[in-house]
């Protein structure tokens, strides 16, 4: 089956990121050398997805500037004939048709993805927070895409998580079908040790039936006042299967500084031109603080 669309809701506030994301979103707060969310845009584009709806909010048009073209900077590339650079410029705005619809309050997850309502129209489409990076040798959206041609049905990607991530992630409860897919029977947002189910927590990237937006509508909001994706998703489940897949690949949880310190260190460890340097400077790092 072939996904065409998918959805990143960028329009909240980033308050974990505060001073940081007075003044700029947190999805353009960089990993090395990329904004957060081009990570999210080019796993879509290599997953085949040529149509991207950003679910914005005020505050967060360099997100706009970002994937436009920019035709004083390449003509300033190309006289200094920087033609590696240029090059990397005019792709990251040939990355997938952009479209950006605004929030114009941040009433939670659910409440963003129900903006794309009219973009999706009535066929099945991907989500993905850039919160999150999935390194995957087979990009974890075509990995979730490859579940839902198989099962029929809306797909979520889960990981094995530990008592902190039961405080922080949504948990599921399941009947297992095959070493990855699982159905799902119920699930909590942020059940915390006692009250979760399992160790299997919600993660970042979904491929959602359009039913889903239909059960958003019907959806209350939490205590905070916020439609959380979860409890929709317990509410599609009423009607039709959902389905959960552990993705093969790594992750990184870029939503909080502890995360997004982990990830630079991980992802420039992967990178030829640090790895050797960066390697010795945190054994001698580590030397010297203990
Ligand atoms: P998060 O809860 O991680 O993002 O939502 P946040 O609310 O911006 O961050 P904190 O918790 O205050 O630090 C995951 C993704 O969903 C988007 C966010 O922009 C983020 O990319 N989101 C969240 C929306 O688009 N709208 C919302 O109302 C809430």
């Amino acid at each position: 089956m072939n996904i065409r669309k998918a959805v990143i809701p960028a329009a909240g506030f980033g308050t974990r990121f505060l001073p940081a994301t007075k003044s700029q979103p947190k999805e353009m707060l960089s990993v090395i050398d990329k904004p957060l969310i081009q990570y999210s845009v080019e796993e879509a584009a290599r997953s085949g997805i040529g149509n991207i709806a950003i679910i914005t909010s005020r505050g967060k048009s360099s997100m706009e500037d970002y994937f436009d073209t920019s035709p004083e900077l390449e003509q300033f590339l190309e006289e200094k004939g920087k033609s590696d650079l240029l090059e990397e410029v005019k792709r990251i705005s040939s990355l997938a048709e952009f479209c950006y619809i605004r929030q114009k309050k941040a009433l939670g997850l659910g409440h963003a993805i129900l903006m794309a309502e009219k973009y999706i129209g009535q066929e099945p489409f991907a989500v993905l927070l850039p919160d999150d990076i999935f390194d995957c040798p087979t990009p974890c959206v075509k990995q979730l895409v490859d579940v839902y041609s198989e099962f029929k049905g809306s797909v979520i990607v889960l990981g094995r998580t530990d008592e902190e991530g039961t405080k922080k992630y949504g948990i599921i409860k399941a009947k297992q079908i095959s070493e990855r897919v699982f159905q799902v029977e119920d699930l909590v947002e942020k059940p915390g040790p006692e009250r979760a189910f399992s160790d299997l927590a919600v993660l970042g990237r979904y491929v959602f039936h359009p039913d889903i937006f239909e059960a958003i509508k019907k959806t209350a909001p939490d205590k905070k006042g916020e439609i959380q994706i979860t409890d929709a998703i317990k509410i599609l489940l009423e009607t039709q299967p959902v389905y959960g897949y552990i993705f093969k690949g790594t992750r990184y949880d870029c939503g909080d500084k502890r995360g997004f310190i982990e990830a630079t260190i991980a992802l420039a460890l992967n990178r030829p031109e640090f790895s050797r340097r960066l390697r010795e400077f945190l054994k001698k790092l580590m030397a010297h603080s203990s």
